[in-house]
């Protein structure tokens, strides 16, 4: 966890947020223990910004990863309390990771809080309704 989170620390400094200022940063690791990087890349119209933690995870399914191959995500920001994925974000965590796949948030000072995919975001709607 600390290795993750000394790579998110490193890797916020990309986050492209002319507009927010909110840098965040995401590290996904696989379970052959490959890692790929996210930050959140905004744009002047808004609703185009794209998150950190869904920046990571199309680099990876853009390699060919797929869910069965990740073992959990980290998401960073500088700030000094937990900042959890949006609800944009957990949808497609909830169908690009595994149920029981870890979301990891971390803070400035170091803490961590650790979350299974399905309690991020319980009851929603997946490829299962289709
Ligand atoms: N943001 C993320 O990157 N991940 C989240 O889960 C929450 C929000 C970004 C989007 C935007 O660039 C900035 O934070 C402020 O909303």
């Amino acid at each position: 966890m600390k290795k993750l989170l000394e790579i998110a620390k490193e890797n916020i400094k990309n986050a492209y947020v002319p507009y927010s200022k909110f840098r965040v940063s995401a590290v996904l690791e696989l379970k052959n223990g490959e890692i790929y990087k996210g930050i959140n890349v905004e744009n002047a119209s808004y609703g185009l910004s794209n998150c950190a933690e869904r920046s990571a995870l199309f680099a990876a399914y853009s390699n060919g990863v797929r869910k069965e191959d990740i073992k959990r995500i980290l998401v960073y920001t500088d700030k000094d309390y937990f900042v959890s994925p949006c609800g944009a974000c957990r949808q497609v965590i909830r169908e690009l990771m595994e149920d029981d796949a870890s979301v990891i948030m971390a803070n400035s000072k170091g803490e961590f809080k650790e979350l299974l995919n399905i309690e991020l975001l319980p009851h929603g709607f997946t490829e299962k309704d289709l």
